[in-house]
């Protein structure tokens, strides 16, 4: 039994040029707000655990309770930096540099960004954040261990359950037309995938 667990990612709420940078389509922050409030309705005692990089706070004024009003536990990302991280902690939510748990005889890594599972931790799977909608890597295509990516830009701004996650066993992506999770090897279209230009910023 895995804890109750959502998992998101790079939310970047208030960094419009995000838009342009990740190819998101000109109303993902309604999307991305309408898609969490509808996970935290149908699920509100789950905690969200966010990998990172969730507002610029220069942009960025309303609470993050008007996103998810329930608890969160935040791996900070390279964006969160010291204004970012004392809006996040002042929400309540808890910030730390990684988060664990056991799935059975597996130990899964949670962090912002990508980590070689065979060089430095002793887990079986790491989910990340970080990469956004760039290429996906070879790594991520190995089974064991394994690296899955949470990319708002595959999962149409919405949080994924890790039961779901667990599921599928790859990186996550949200078909629209037929209202399901598909893992990125068995995705129906081709991917929305595109080399990031010179300017791209994680
Ligand atoms: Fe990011």
């Amino acid at each position: 039994m895995t804890e109750n667990l959502l998992l998101t990612s790079d939310w970047h709420l208030g960094h419009h040029n995000i838009r342009f940078l990740c190819d998101r389509p000109w109303d993902w922050p309604l999307r991305l707000e309408v898609n969490h409030r509808a996970a935290f309705d149908s699920n509100p005692e789950a905690t969200l655990l966010h990998l990172g990089d969730v507002l610029f706070a220069k942009y960025w004024s309303r609470s993050l309770k008007e996103v998810w009003p329930g608890r969160v536990i935040c791996t900070l990302g390279n964006h969160d930096r010291k204004k970012e991280q004392s809006r996040i902690e002042a929400e309540g939510w808890g910030a730390t540099d990684s988060h664990s748990t056991i799935d059975g005889f597996r130990r899964i890594l949670f962090c912002h960004r990508p980590q070689d599972l065979r060089r430095k931790f002793l887990s079986d799977i790491g989910v990340y954040g970080h990469k956004h909608n760039s290429p996906l890597t070879e790594y991520e295509a190995e089974p064991v261990p394994r690296s899955i990516r949470i990319s708002p830009e595959f999962m149409d701004y919405r949080p994924i359950h890790l039961n779901d996650l667990l599921k599928i066993g790859e990186t996550p992506i949200w078909h629209a037309a037929s209202q399901k999770w598909y893992g990125a090897s068995t995705y129906p279209e081709k991917l929305p995938v595109k080399e990031m230009g010179p300017n791209h910023r994680d």
